[in-house]
């Protein structure tokens, strides 16, 4: 692909990046943005073109579909053939914000190249005042993937947009680091039930307060889950593929309280050291000062897997930058955000779990 001139709009100059920025949108151009969750790199989702470019810059495999952002609740009812009683519950309770809806589509609404073919759409109102600012003065609904190249970590500030993509896209908008700092939640509402298909920001617990008895929650079975192919139960096609991976081979240590995390992780950390191996280490702020180890990076309090969410994929990536070859991950309990969090920590790993 062509390198090209990347436009940078500086935080401090907003309102002209969000100017400028959505008059690239609105000529097919694509440009990256924040969300409340992760960067996004922006198309206008009714053009093949813009949509193309996306996955060209990204490397992005053309059967996995991207989700499409609009700023108000009203706009999903153009691009969504039906919408629900337990999806309206949904769109109340937590837009603008990091759930995304999948939806019938409503033919010709948006490019097929969005919906890779399939005849549901992925729809959200993102929780970000720039990207909503942007999204309506670009005046299109705008398709919008993680804007990292594929397979990398996700971008929560623009200079990880810049280090991916760089030369490859139009500009991009920053608006600072992102808060949530791991992707929406992913849900389809089908024969009664909510079914998380990537869990994210919103948690399953919210999901289940805010839905009551409209419809019951079915959470994703993970990669290796004997129940990964149950047959009925919806799928995300984006969960077949390699995710947030750094360039150093990384193991998440779970299933124990603190101190056993902290001894399996030393153990497994002093054994790769001695073969010479540079080993990282993320762990919370607890355990993380009595590490020996090339680089420890603190994702915050353990009690806290919401800090742990917002630092993780900039410690990939701070992982990398340091030349670090073995990652050692402590693990988090699966309650609230920590279910996302443990979700991308196990995609970065590609699976490798060692139990504490
Ligand atoms: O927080 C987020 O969701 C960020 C920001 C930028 O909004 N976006 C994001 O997009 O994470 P992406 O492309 O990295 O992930 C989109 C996910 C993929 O797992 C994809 O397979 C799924 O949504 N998806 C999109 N359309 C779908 C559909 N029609 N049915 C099922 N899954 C769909
Ligand atoms: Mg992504």
């Amino acid at each position: 692909m062509a390198t090209q001139q990347t436009k940078y709009w500086p935080p401090e100059r907003a309102d002209e990046g969000v100017r400028e920025a959505a008059s690239v949108l609105a000529s097919g151009g694509v440009v990256a943005f924040p969300t409340e969750t992760v960067y996004g790199l922006g198309g206008d989702a009714r053009s093949d073109a813009a949509v193309e470019r996306i996955f060209a810059a990204k490397g992005r495999p053309a059967d996995n579909p991207l989700i499409v952002h609009v700023a108000a609740a009203g706009e999903a009812e153009a691009l969504a053939a039906a919408i629900g009683p337990a999806e309206r519950r949904l769109m109340d309770a937590f837009w603008p914000g990091p759930l995304t809806l999948v939806l019938p589509a409503r033919p010709g609404a948006v490019s097929a190249r969005v919906t890779a073919g399939l005849d549901t759409v992925a729809v959200r109102v993102p929780g970000h005042e720039l990207a909503r600012r942007l999204i309506a003065a670009a005046g299109c609904p705008v398709a919008a993937p993680s804007a990292n190249r594929s397979g990398r970590p996700s971008p929560t500030r623009a200079d990880h947009v810049l280090a991916d993509l760089s030369g490859r896209i139009d500009g991009v908008l920053d608006g600072g680091p992102t808060g949530v700092g791991v992707e929406s939640t992913v849900v389809r509402v089908m024969d009664g039930a909510a079914h998380v298909l990537r869990p994210g920001g919103v948690t399953a617990e919210q999901l289940a307060a805010a839905l009551g008895g409209l419809a019951r929650v079915a959470s994703p079975p993970e990669a290796g889950d004997a129940a990964a192919s149950d047959a009925g139960a919806p799928r995300s096609p984006g969960v077949k593929y390699s995710h947030y991976a750094p360039q150093g081979v990384m193991v998440v240590v779970a299933g124990g309280d603190a101190a056993r995390i902290r001894a399996a992780v030393q153990a497994a950390a002093d054994a790769e050291r001695a073969r010479g191996a540079r080993v990282g280490i993320l762990a919370c702020d607890e355990n993380a000062g009595a590490y020996r180890a090339d680089a420890v990076l603190g994702l915050g309090p353990r009690a806290e897997p919401e800090r742990a969410a917002q630092a993780l994929y900039a410690a990939l990536r701070e992982c990398d930058a340091l030349g670090i070859d073995r990652i050692f991950a402590e693990g988090y309990p699966e309650r609230g955000l920590g279910a996302a969090l443990m979700n991308r920590m196990r995609k970065a790993a590609g699976g490798r779990i060692l139990k504490a």
